[in-house]
């Protein structure tokens, strides 16, 4: 058997990492420290230089293949399949995305951000109002600098501003009883599975999402949704009214979310979660959430402003899992959506909605790079993520707070899984557990904190 190493010289930051790329059955695959994806916009320029560097090395290779006269069809399959995976990097090459002087953009969010500042300030005074606001002003007086000299740092700046933008995010009024709820932070440790059990409709159904209803007061609804079409869509959402009649697929009623999986109404990707009675999702092929109240049977639909769809920013890590853009979480008072947008660099960004209204009162940004990670759950306010550790077990390895602002990237908290791909992992308020749609199975966990 041909046996290659390629090898990659990945400069992070400071030290130099080389990456071993390994044949795997027709693949070779190239292990790169995660660390690195989680680049704040300053390193942005280190990454799309680590892909060229990537892309270079497999020209390189490929070369070399022609020289030896080794053009084994297996080879030749294998660099194809390489460079098509690389090419889901290629938005980063769109320099675009800094070269054109932005400056006005830059104002524009700093605007925005100043104006929210302006508005909690005025509603509730305190030292953080007091400092944010005097920051935003010397950031000001730096944008008029740098467009006075024309001299300017403008990924120092984003960065700046996507920090205040957090700051401000958290200082503005969330509902009293938000925090006073969550008082227990971070997350410590999760159980075995408590629960195992193939959906109940067909094992071929591997995308999709269960759990139950996540309101406070609700009764005790659990709820799956498979997608069917090339697992990308949906339409019916069932539902069962005790958990003895979910284990026995019996007594359950499917709801009609929209009249055929093709419709404008119906579900799009994996990331649906179920809150008071009402289905949350990316409606059928745009950026924009759809909530379907399965009470009254009435469709509100929400513009998610830049947000990645039709795997523009899907969950990867490990390997890439189609039309998982947007994530839908909920938390006793608000659903959450996860997503990524090119103005974040592709990494995770953070909205709280308000259910009834269906409007965004939140936005955070985090350094968190969507593609390094493999799902995402929120707990009172804290985004956790997971990453694939092999096919029978995943890691929450990351948190962001949304009430300080803080990342946590060094946590380790294992779980179990019965099949490699991850389709949606939810928490759920009312009972504490995480729920997981793990390819066709579907599991449950507890949670200590
Ligand atoms: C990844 O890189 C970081 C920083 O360079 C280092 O601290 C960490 O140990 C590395 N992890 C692995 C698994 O190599
Ligand atoms: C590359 O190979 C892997 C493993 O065989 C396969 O799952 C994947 O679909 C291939 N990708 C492309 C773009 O051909
Ligand atoms: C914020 O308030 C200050 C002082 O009241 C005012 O000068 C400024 O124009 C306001 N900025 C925005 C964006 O509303
Ligand atoms: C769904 O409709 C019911 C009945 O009108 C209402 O009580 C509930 O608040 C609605 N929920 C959402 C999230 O729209
Ligand atoms: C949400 O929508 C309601 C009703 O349309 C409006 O009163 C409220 O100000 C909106 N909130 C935000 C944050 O846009």
């Amino acid at each position: 058997m041909f046996v290659y190493l390629l090898l990659l010289t990945v400069i992070v930051t400071v030290e130099a990492q080389r990456v071993p790329g390994q044949q795997k059955t027709d693949s070779c695959l190239c292990k790169i420290n995660s660390s690195i994806w989680t680049f704040p916009a300053v390193e942005f320029m280190e990454v799309t230089r680590q892909v060229q560097i990537c892309e270079d090395n497999l020209n390189e290779f490929e070369e070399k293949l022609r020289n030896t006269n080794a053009e084994l069809p297996m080879m030749e399959a294998t660099l194809q399949n390489i460079s098509a995976r690389l090419k889901a990097f290629g938005y980063l090459h769109t320099s675009g995305l800094y070269s054109a002087l932005q400056l006005q953009q830059l104002n524009r969010e700093l605007e925005e951000i100043h104006q929210s500042v302006n508005e909690t300030h005025k509603q509730n005074p305190n030292k953080e109002t007091h400092n944010l606001l005097s920051e935003l002003n010397k950031a000001k007086n730096d944008v008029q600098r740098m467009y006075k000299d024309d001299f300017f740092n403008l990924e120092t700046m984003k960065k700046r501003l996507r920090d205040l933008n957090n700051r401000a995010q958290s200082c503005k009024t969330i509902p009293n009883d938000f925090r006073s709820t969550c008082h227990q932070r971070i997350m410590t440790r999760i159980s075995s599975p408590s629960m195992t059990k193939l959906n109940s409709i067909s094992k071929s159904y591997i995308s999709g999402a269960w759990g139950r209803d996540a309101l406070l007061s609700s009764k005790e609804h659990y709820w799956e949704h498979c997608l069917v079409s090339g697992h990308k869509h949906g339409n019916t959402i069932r539902m069962y009214t005790s958990r003895e009649d979910f284990m026995a697929n019996r007594n359950y009623k499917d709801e009609q979310i929209a009249p055929s999986y093709s419709d404008k109404n119906a579900v799009q990707g994996s990331g649906t979660i179920l809150y008071d009675n009402t289905v949350f999702y990316q409606c059928y092929g745009t950026a924009e959430i759809c909530s379907f109240n399965i009470t009254t049977k009435t469709t509100k639909r929400m513009k998610l402003d830049g947000a990645g769809i039709d795997n523009k920013f899907p969950f990867c890590y490990y390997s890439c899992r189609d039309w998982t853009d947007i994530d839908l979480e909920a938390d006793p008072d608000a659903v959450w959506v996860i997503y990524a947008t090119e103005e974040n660099h592709g990494n995770i960004v953070v909205s709280r909605l308000d259910p009834l209204e269906l409007n965004i009162t939140h936005t955070w940004k985090t350094h968190l790079f969507k593609r390094s990670v493999t799902s995402t759950f929120m707990v009172c306010g804290v985004l956790y993520a997971t990453r694939f550790v092999n096919t029978f077990q995943e890691e929450v390895f990351y948190a962001f707070d949304t009430t300080t602002g803080q990342e946590i990237s060094s946590l380790s908290l294992p779980f179990e899984k019965v099949s490699s791909g991850i389709a949606n992992l939810n928490y759920n308020p009312v009972d504490g557990k995480l729920y997981l749609y793990n390819d066709a199975y579907l599991l449950s966990y507890d949670t200590f904190f």
